[in-house]
Formats: structure tokens, C-alpha cells, sequence
């Protein structure tokens, strides 16, 4: 299901979100009929929104703590225009490239071939957060790049003890919490960049991965809304040209820096130290710079 901030369903959402409002006031403040402000509300319920009717009008009475009108407040509140909502997709990076329009963000409870980096698999069962999140940004197509490093930052910040494994993962105690997969679609000179974020929440990690579950109370809503609020603040930041500020937080929070590495490259293996990060986003591995692979922890 879609859900733009416009949408009368979610206007009536938010209006019951703070108080309980009679079908009659709704539909004079929306401008709509009654009817269609009964049709809304079954649109609410059916969602997971537990509304009851009383003297007082329609009342929340609880939800499902990630419902897709709590997802689309969490995404508007940060930025996103429209959310599209599956209970089950293929893979939400597909249904986006598809969609093809910046700022919208696309959310699926299970995968049925969640993909990860270089054709593998993203095993997507319930419990675990899967999502992508379009972008348009008024960047140089050489820093694109950072935009990933930047996811990985924002999820680090959101899970305590966890670290970013260069270029795009999220370990906890060293074990994989967290995949990242950036496509870049469309235009060259304004691509629409996808960044599908996968996290591994309260279902079971595949084999030498991790669940947040397994180690911190934490549920699937708590760690969406605060992915999704470090992922606009480092966006606005990156945008506003504090990249250098984004580079330190990422160095210190980059288990990869200082360690022996081997990294598969489209022109070889490069096998050293993890130096540092440089100025674009590349890692520095025996003082030669690596824009992309798939980097292997050695030591
Ligand atoms: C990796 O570790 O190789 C990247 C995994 C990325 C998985 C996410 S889940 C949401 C989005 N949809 C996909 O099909 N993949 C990404």
C-alpha cells in the first residue's frame, strides 16, 4: 500500500494520533464526506490502527507497533514524501527502482529474494527490518559513495557496541547485524540513488551473523526511527558540506581502520593494512586508495 502525507487516511491518523475526533468533525475538517472518512478508518484498522467509536468519536485505542501509518510518520518526520508498504515483496530495492522517484521509501516486512552485494542473497524473514530509501541528491557523481558510508554510520550510531566494516556492513562483536546495498538508477547527470538496508532485528541471523535481539532490548520500531533520524541528520550534514566531520565519526567507528584486510577488487586482491579512510570515501590499504570491493577482516 502507498501512503503520501496528503493521503486522507493519514491525515486522519495523525488527527486521532493526539485526540478522539467524531466522524462528523473529520469530514468537516477534510473536506470529505462521511463516507469516506468511514472508508479511511477501515483502511486504519485493517493496517493494524485499533480504533473503537464512542460518545466521543473515533478513538486509537492501541496498533501494531510498526504499522504502516507509524512507518510513514517516522519517514515524512525525516524527510520522505510517500511510503510504499508490503507485508511481502521480493526485494524492496526492486519495487524502488520500478517506482523510480526520489524521497519515497519503500518498506517490506519479509523478502522473498532480498538481494545482497554481488548477486548474493539477503535471507529476509519476519522479524527483521528491510527497507530502501530513494534519493536524488544534489551531489557530484564521485561522492555517491558517501552515501553508503553514511548509511552505515547512521545504523551504527542506532546500535549500541556496533561498528561499520568498510564499505558497507554493520557487525556487532564482529558478527554481520546489518547489509547495505546501493544501486544507483537512471540519469548519469542526476541518478536516482537506492540504498536498501537490511537489519537483522528479532528474527534469527543467518550462520556468522547477528541479531539485535540476541544481545539488547531493543524492538524493530526503536532501531527504524533511529536509523531513519542519524540517516537525515548525516544526509543534511553531508549535503551541507560537513563531509570531513562525517569522514572522523565514520574513521572512529570503522572496525576495518587498523586491520589486516584482503579486498576482492574488480582489478585484483589487495591484501595489507587498513590505513585510514581518505578524503573520498576510499580506503587506504598499503597507501593505495580502494573505491570498492569486498572486503575481508583478516586480523
Ligand atoms: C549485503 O550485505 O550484501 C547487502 C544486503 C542488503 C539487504 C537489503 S534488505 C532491503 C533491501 N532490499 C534488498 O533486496 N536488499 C536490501
Amino acid at each position: 500500500m502507498r501512503i503520501s502525507s496528503e493521503s486522507t487516511d493519514y491525515r486522519i491518523y495523525r488527527i486521532l494520533s493526539d485526540k478522539p475526533v467524531s466522524g462528523e468533525k473529520l469530514a468537516n475538517e477534510l473536506g470529505i464526506t462521511r463516507t469516506a472518512v468511514w472508508k479511511a478508518v477501515q483502511k486504519l484498522k485493517e493496517s493494524g490502527v485499533h480504533l473503537e467509536s464512542g460518545a466521543s468519536g473515533y478513538r486509537i485505542i492501541g496498533e501494531i507497533e510498526l504499522n504502516p501509518y507509524k512507518i510513514a510518520r517516522i519517514a515524512f518526520e525525516n524527510g520522505f514524501k510517500e511510503v510504499h508498504f508490503y507485508n511481502e515483496t521480493d526485494s524492496t530495492n526492486t519495487r524502488a527502482r520500478e517506482y523510480g522517484k526520489p524521497n519515497v521509501l519503500f518498506f517490506a516486512n519479509k523478502q522473498t529474494a532480498g538481494r545482497g552485494r554481488y548477486g548474493r542473497r539477503w535471507l529476509s524473514e519476519e522479524g527483521g527490518l528491510y527497507f530502501s530509501m530513494t534519493l536524488s541528491p544534489p551531489l557530484d557523481y564521485s561522492d555517491l559513495p558517501k552515501l553508503t558510508l553514511i548509511a552505515g554510520l547512521s545504523v551504527a550510531e542506532s546500535i549500541p557496541d556496533a561498528e561499520v566494516k568498510w564499505p558497507n556492513d554493520v557487525l556487532i562483536h564482529g558478527r554481520k547485524v546489518c547489509g547495505i546495498l546501493s544501486e544507483l538508477h537512471g540519469e548519469v547527470e542526476r541518478p536516482l540513488v537506492i540504498i536498501g538496508i537490511g537489519i537483522n532485528v528479532e528474527n534469527s541471523a543467518p550462520e556468522n551473523g547477528i541479531s539485535v535481539s540476541e544481545l539488547f532490548d531493543m524492538s524493530r520500531k526503536e532501531v527504524f526511527e533511529l536509523v531513519l533520524k542519524n540517516f537525515s541528520k548525516n544526509y543534511r550534514m553531508l549535503l551541507s558540506g560537513s563531509w570531513d566531520e562525517l569522514r572522523t565519526g565514520i574513521e572512529q567507528m570503522c572496525s576495518t581502520i587498523g586491520k589486516k584486510v584482503r579486498v576482492v577488487t574488480s582489478s585484483g586482491v589487495v591484501e595489507g593494512v587498513a590505513e585510514s579512510l581518505s578524503e573520498d570515501g576510499s580506503l587506504v590499504v598499503n597507501g593505495r586508495k580502494i573505491y570498492a570491493g569486498d572486503c575481508i577482516h583478516l586480523r
